[in-house]
């Protein structure tokens, strides 16, 4: 894997022209008013280097990561979310944070950002289901919130929640999962730098669709483990349920984590399908850990990965 990781990348690497040059002038007029949570992720971001952790590959396109999208409260379909998402409010969003932490409470967007103004970063990450994205996400690392809340010693999982609103997800009036949507991480994979919560993709706040206004990212497993529109994040001692564990056991364990070498039962995991390769998309192989086994394979040393899928 050496020289697939690669940490001099700029803004305009990942940014497409125009929104660089508006970046660029907005930053000469910004001046004064940076940081201090003013205007939020938007001015936070003008501070965002790329993570260490980026791949080089190149990224989707805009087009192709909002309107190829899973998020069922939305509907089922590929695209539903996209045509549906706008109905969801993200004023005034809070995320409560519980369970075993020394600051339990109710956090508002600018609460959770404030601290990581400096911090948030583009991570430029792969994404794999039976598909295959590359997106440039604005975010900052889960343990850097978890580490200002203080994570006491008997916590071993961290749980996550999405907002449930049947007035404004008009998925959720069908009973296609068990809502609200739920996922769940053991405190090392949450801890982990690769392990990021996001607030945006390209150089603009996360479009509803995708997650907004803040949602996990965990690259080196399945798609469905990254958790959208996080109303609630719990430290606990014992494994949480995740959503489509509890749908389907035999198909869905907790891990999750990507491996070509176990099947899914009604599909092989061996390749993915490269979204926006144009009409005839290729298909390719998928690696173990979707590539980022450097990073993260000492957290299942001594782990059966096939019987832990
Ligand atoms: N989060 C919620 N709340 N509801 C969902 O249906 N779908 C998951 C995950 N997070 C989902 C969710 C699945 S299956 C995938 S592949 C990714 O979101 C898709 O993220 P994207 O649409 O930004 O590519």
């Amino acid at each position: 894997m050496a020289g697939r990781w690669k940490n001099d990348l700029n803004w305009s690497d990942v940014t497409p022209k125009a929104a660089w040059l508006n970046r660029r002038q907005l930053m000469a007029g910004a001046g004064a008013l940076a940081l201090g949570g003013i205007a939020g992720p938007a001015l936070a971001k003008l501070n965002a280097a790329p993570s260490q952790y980026s791949t080089a590959e190149k990224p989707d396109s805009w087009e192709v990561v909002t309107t190829y999208n899973n998020y069922y409260e939305f509907g089922t379909g590929k695209e539903d979310p996209a045509r549906n998402a706008h109905t969801l409010t993200t004023e005034g969003w809070q995320v409560e944070i519980d369970g075993l932490v020394d600051k339990p409470g109710t956090y508002t967007m600018d609460d959770i950002l404030k601290g990581t103004s400096l911090e948030e970063r583009i991570y430029r990450f792969r994404c794999v289901e039976a598909w295959s994205m590359v997106v440039p996400w604005v975010g900052f690392e889960l343990s850097d919130l978890l580490n200002r809340v203080g994570v006491q010693s008997g916590a071993k999982y961290v749980a996550f929640e999405t907002a449930l609103r049947p007035d404004e997800m008009p998925g959720v009036n069908s009973r296609v999962l068990d809502w609200p949507y739920v996922e769940g991480l053991r405190l090392d994979e949450a801890m982990n730098p690769l392990t990021i919560l996001a607030t945006g993709v390209y150089d603009e706040p996360m479009p509803n669709q995708n997650g907004a206004p803040i949602r996990l990212i965990v690259p080196w497993k399945y798609g469905f483990k990254s958790i959208k529109s996080i109303v609630r994040i719990t430290l606990t001692d014992t494994q949480p349920a995740t959503s489509w564990n509890k749908a389907n056991a035999s198909e869905y364990g907790f891990y999750s984590n990507v491996n070509p070498e176990v099947s899914h039962p009604r599909w092989s995991q061996a390749s993915e399908r490269v979204i926006g390769g144009g009409l005839f998309a290729k298909r390719k192989p998928t690696l173990m850990l979707n590539g980022y086994g450097p990073q993260v394979a000492d957290l299942y040393s001594g782990m059966d990965l096939k019987k832990n899928f």
